[in-house]
């Protein structure tokens, strides 16, 4: 799936992935502002994307770990994900994600 990354320095980056967690493919390829700092277990919120909002139906909602963490974020909003809980396949192709601040 090509999955594209907008960062805070309003770099484009699309990236190809076939398996493994959207922030695993960032981290790889240094995507900046994805940290995943706890290693993708949903606890630390280094990976926080904002998906385009035509593009949620791609994601899914978060769960409610997930919703927890982000509840803690003060830039999360309605299209936020912690994105070492999206999964890469074929339903994530040509997914927008905005690397939160
Ligand atoms: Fe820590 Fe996603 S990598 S919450």
């Amino acid at each position: 799936a090509k999955i594209t990354f907008i960062t805070s320095a309003n770099e484009t980056i699309t990236l190809e992935g076939t398996e493994g967690s959207v922030m695993a493919l960032a981290v790889e390829n240094g995507v900046r502002g994805i940290d995943g700092d706890c290693g993708g277990v949903c606890s630390c919120a280094t990976c926080h994307v904002h998906v385009a909002p035509d593009d949620m139906d791609k994601t899914g909602v978060a769960s409610e770990i997930e919703s927890d963490m982000l509840e803690l974020d003060d830039n999360a909003d309605e299209y936020s994900r912690l994105c070492c809980q999206l999964e890469i396949s074929d339903a994530l192709d040509g997914v927008v994600l905005t690397v939160a601040k």
